[in-house]
């Protein structure tokens, strides 16, 4: 594997394991508030993410490269509310789009085409992460401080019951 590609791919290998802990930190802070739901979807979003890293983690060793694990930043545990956590998750949402995008660019500048290949899934993914999270956020903002539509909200992602992504 071209150096540049593996040590890129590490380092989004990386990013994705940040975000399970990221979001398992949002999903112990909501359960304390007592919003159940919004703590099982959180936990299933982290097991999500757990899945990407997992899925480069995969790929990179198939390509005959060295996975490099570097050490977790500690994740935000406290957020003025419950809105605001998914406010936090969009916004990360869009920051991970801009990796896989830069992670996508260099691949072509190296010609790096089985890595391409495999990113493709990432681009794709990516899409529906960040409309999901626009959606909740959406929600939040219409309903502003209204507590039972608030726990309407709750209830609603608390229905989740599986992670979500492209077929592998
Ligand atoms: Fe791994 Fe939320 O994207």
């Amino acid at each position: 594997m071209n150096t540049t590609v593996l040590s890129a791919i590490n380092e989004q290998i990386n990013s994705e394991f940040e975000a399970s802990y990221r979001y398992l930190a949002m999903a112990g802070f909501c359960e304390r508030q007592k919003f159940m739901g919004a703590a099982k979807w959180l936990r299933l979003q982290s097991e999500e993410e757990r899945q990407h890293g997992l899925k480069l983690f995969d790929f990179v060793l198939a390509r005959d490269g060295a996975v490099d694990l570097k050490a977790i930043d500690q994740p935000s545990a406290s957020f003025d509310s419950l809105a605001a956590v998914f406010e936090q998750a969009l916004v990360h949402e869009q920051r991970v789009t801009v990796e896989i995008n830069t992670l996508y660019e260099l691949c072509f500048k190296e010609k790096s085409f089985a890595e391409m290949a495999e990113l493709q899934w990432f681009l794709t993914e990516q899409v529906e992460e960040e409309k999901v999270a626009r959606e909740i956020v959406a929600k939040f903002r219409l309903v502003k401080n209204d507590p039972a539509a608030i726990l309407d909200i709750d209830r609603e992602l608390g229905a989740r019951t599986t992670i979500m992504g492209p077929a592998r």
